[in-house]
């Protein structure tokens, strides 16, 4: 299903131009979109591959099984995805959304930081759904996520792109994408939950302005989006149907395949305080593992600190 938008607008996203209206202009203007004009005609300055629902679960359906597959919603804008599936949540029904979008009004990112959004070009997708795992388990799932995100990456030909923990994509040193998990306290459906995931793919000059942390993105290469997030949502609906079955301890090995820290020296910063040591994975929950000088292992969990490499 595709909301927000109207069909003026759908034939010049699939097509690059249409007829001209009081409505679609606005809508254009909205989108941050380039445009020309000539008599009764709209023209976009740079073609777009808008997503398709029917390409994203063709997509996902070469890896898993139909009745695996979420239900589709596409805004071509919306203030944020998760918010969106928060919502869904709250509604009767099975829970097993993907939501997607062009672009956020009010994209979030982790510690209350706003998630620039801007139209077409990246990806904002959440996906939700409940699960009948105990809460102490939950913190695992964004590093679940996180490795999934880069594994297909990985497929498209951006091998350089990893993990630190828990859940920032590295590439070329900046920020490529990001992870915010969101709960709905748990019912008789079990806990909601709100895997919402942010790719950079490729960003102006007038969006990086608006970013304040080092970030990166792979201008240079050509990703088909539809191609992605059909492979992530059938990567993610498998992984996160596994943890639900079987808890986490099948990703633990995993994790140092992706992460960008493992066995180097970083800083555990908790508060006013800082701890040094050796990267040396995750538990069984998902815990950070540092070693210390002298040889003792630590565990620090993601909620409570954070992490810097110190090379
Ligand atoms: C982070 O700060 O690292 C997390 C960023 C998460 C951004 C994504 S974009 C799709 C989803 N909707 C939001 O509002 N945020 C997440």
């Amino acid at each position: 299903m595709i909301k927000n938008t109207h069909p003026d607008f759908e034939v010049l996203l699939h097509h690059g131009n249409a007829t001209k209206s009081g409505e679609l202009v606005r809508l254009v203007e909205a989108a941050g979109l380039g445009f020309s004009e000539s008599s009764d005609q709209l023209h976009l300055d740079e073609k777009l591959v808008p997503l398709t629902v029917e390409q994203i679960r063709a997509v996902a359906n070469r890896y898993i099984d139909e009745e695996l597959l979420p239900e589709i919603t596409i805004y071509r804008s919306v203030d944020s995805t998760n918010d969106e599936a928060l919502a869904a949540l709250r509604q009767p029904g099975t829970g097993h959304y993907l939501m997607l979008a062009e672009m956020q009004t009010a994209g979030k990112g982790r510690r209350g930081r706003h998630w620039v959004s801007p139209f077409g070009r990246n990806v904002y997708l959440s996906y939700c759904r409940f699960l009948q795992r105990p809460l102490s388990d939950i913190g695992g799932l964004s590093l679940i996520a996180g490795m999934q995100a880069v594994e297909v990456l990985r497929q498209l030909g951006v091998e350089e792109v990893g993990l630190k923990w828990p859940n920032d994509l590295l590439f070329e040193g900046g920020k490529l994408g990001g992870i915010l998990v969101e709960l709905k306290p748990a019912e008789a459906r079990g806990i909601g939950i709100v895997v919402g995931i942010g790719i950079n793919l490729s960003m102006s000059g007038a969006d990086v302005s608006a970013i304040d942390q080092a970030w990166s993105h792979v201008g240079n290469r050509v990703i088909d989006r539809n191609e992605l997030i059909g492979r992530l949502l059938a990567g993610l609906s498998a992984s996160i149907d596994h943890f639900d079955r079987h808890g986490f301890s099948a990703f633990k090995t995993a994790w140092q395949e992706y992460n960008l820290t493992a066995g180097q020296p970083i800083r555990i910063i908790r508060g006013e305080e800082a701890f040094i040591g050796i990267d040396r994975g995750i538990d069984e929950i998902g815990n950070l593992l540092l070693e210390r000088e002298d040889g003792t292992l630590e565990s620090h969990n993601s909620g409570e600190v954070s992490m810097r490499p110190l090379t």
